[in-house]
């Protein structure tokens, strides 16, 4: 399991559906009844190159929360709800606006079932599902009480998975923590600002391979938590400086680090240029390739310039150096 939209019980990741934040990247957690017996889930299976679409659509239809699994063939978006009677309204509305896009009954494939879990916790059923994952050539990520030993050569970062987003398994999330990993070693003692820190994860790395000061900053006093829980997990307690989005950190950064959403990333643009006005490099990641031109131009436009482009699994990296 993937999880990475969603407020839901299995979820990594928050989608507002106040659209206040594109989908993916959104971290307001919706408060949910405690759900003791059936999960009701709807499941659509598309291609993953639609997958993020496809969960926009679904907020935009009305779904809390959408969480996107691997499947088979491709990707499942999955959204919890309440009753049989909601989702199938959902599901109606769903099939009525892929139509309406022209998507061919062979793109998705909307299918809908109850699951009863008579002993799950809806906040942390999802958990169990998640396993120790590679994140960058040193280091793995697992949760909390898996015991699962380091592969040879790597050490082991321990989150305490949370609805915050970054269990470490996102492609952009690996992405960003080898940029991260790689700066450090090649820069020891370097400062990094990772913006929407989440879990903590890539503030993490960077503390583990090598950086001077780190801070994590994040809009959401959920992800903080999480954050400051994990950094303790892991000993680095002392070593990562977590702070609300708004606080201005008080030293300038070698490396700033953002994983954000592509509007987010552009609506803060002149926040994140600040913070990285003295850094070698900023490094950007959360959008997918076709947004990348847009995220690129925004940020040239304040005098970056960009110096390595990675794209894996459709999602995109962009590292920025000063021009
Ligand atoms: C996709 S998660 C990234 C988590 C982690 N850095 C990773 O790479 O896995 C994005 C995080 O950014 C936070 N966020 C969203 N908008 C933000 C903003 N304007 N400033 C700072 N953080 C923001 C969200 O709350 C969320 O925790």
């Amino acid at each position: 399991m993937k999880p990475r939209y969603g407020a839901g019980p299995h979820s990594g990741v928050a989608i507002s559906s106040t659209h206040e934040y594109l989908p993916r990247l959104s971290r307001v957690p919706v408060a949910h009844p405690q759900y003791t017996m059936a999960l009701v889930k709807l499941c659509i299976d598309v291609p993953p190159d639609l997958a993020q679409g496809i969960g926009e659509l679904l907020i935009e239809l009305g779904a809390g929360a959408v969480e996107e699994q691997r499947a088979e063939r491709g990707a499942r978006l999955v959204v919890y709800g309440e009753n049989e009677g909601e989702l199938a309204a959902l599901g109606k509305r769903a099939r009525a606006g892929f139509e309406e896009l022209g998507l061919e009954a062979r793109d998705v494939n909307i299918d809908w079932r109850i699951e009863v879990d008579p002993h799950s916790d809806w906040d942390t059923a999802w958990t169990k599902y998640l396993v120790q994952q590679p994140l960058t050539p040193s280091w793995v990520i697992q949760p909390a009480w898996d015991q699962t030993p380091a592969p040879p050569r790597a050490g082991r970062i321990f989150i305490q998975p949370t609805l915050a987003f970054g269990d470490g398994g996102h492609v952009t999330t690996r992405m960003a923590a080898r940029a991260v990993e790689r700066f450090c070693v090649e820069q020891p003692g370097a400062n990094v600002l990772d913006i929407g820190t989440g879990t903590g994860v890539l503030a993490m790395v960077a503390a583990l391979s090598g950086a001077g000061k780190v801070v994590g900053t994040d809009i959401d006093p959920v992800a903080l938590a999480a954050a400051v829980e994990n950094a303790k997990l892991n000993g680095l307690e002392d070593r990562v400086l977590f702070l609300d989005a708004c606080a201005t950190p008080p030293f300038a950064f070698d490396l700033v680090v953002a994983n954000l959403e592509p509007r987010v990333l552009l609506s803060i643009a002149n926040d994140i240029a600040a913070r990285a006005r003295e850094s070698r490099e900023l490094v950007l990641t959360g959008f997918v390739a076709q947004q990348a031109a847009e995220v690129e131009e925004g940020f040239v436009g304040l005098g970056f310039g960009e110096m390595t482009r990675i794209e894996c699994d459709g999602w995109c990296l962009l590292a920025f150096g000063q021009r």
